[in-house]
């Protein structure tokens, strides 16, 4: 499977970003990830999208058109998802004026989070699958990665606490093979 992963932080040091990147060491084999960077994603304006879309959403949908799945990681800011990510959704939830469908229709979404608090974005993880599945994505696994007291677990950009890696590893397994079996 090809998955695409988007992180709804921008910040440098971001430990969504950092969770992408261990996504894409601990998938099973076989598999692959790569990451979309939303810097420079023009705010959503229906006028542009009229106009046809700008090369950055051309390059956003492409990437996500192209991909089996995707993989957002998103900060929880006052509840609910970064604006950085629902703007992205947005424009993805759109087929413009060049597609024949929506990018992010039918798609298949994985969801991870990781915030310093102590409960490690779940709040937004709820916005974000109500969010998605307006926008007529696919939602999958059930069961959620909460990175909580993030600061503690992820230093320079890697995460090092063994249990939160074992369970993004079960996670990422579980939905690139959703029968469940893991050998
Ligand atoms: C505007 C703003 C609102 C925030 N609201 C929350 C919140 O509701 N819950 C939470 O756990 N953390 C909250 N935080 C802290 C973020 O979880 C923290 O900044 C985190 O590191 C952002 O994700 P990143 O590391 O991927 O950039 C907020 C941060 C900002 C800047």
């Amino acid at each position: 499977m090809k998955l695409l992963g988007i992180s709804g932080s921008l910040r440098r040091a971001s430990f969504n970003t950092a969770l992408l990147h261990a996504a894409a060491e601990l998938l099973p084999s076989g598999h692959t990830l790569a990451i979309h960077d939303l810097h420079g994603l023009p705010l959503f304006d229906q006028d542009v999208e009229e106009q046809g879309d700008p090369a950055e959403v051309v390059a956003l949908k492409d990437a996500i058109a192209a991909a089996d799945a995707l993989l957002l990681a998103s900060p929880e800011y006052n509840g609910g998802i970064s604006g950085v990510l629902k703007n992205a959704i947005d424009w993805a939830s759109r087929k413009g004026t060049a597609r024949e469908t929506a990018p992010l229709a039918g798609k298949r979404v994985c969801i991870v989070g990781a915030s310093p608090g102590i409960t490690g974005t779940v709040r937004a993880q709820d916005a974000l699958r109500l969010v998605l599945r307006r926008a007529g994505a696919v939602v999958e696994p059930q069961g959620e990665v909460l990175v909580f007291q993030a600061h503690t677990k992820i230093a320079d950009g890697k995460l090092a606490d063994e249990r939160t890696r074992e369970l993004l590893a079960r996670h990422l397994q579980t939905f690139v093979a959703p029968t469940g079996r893991t050998s």
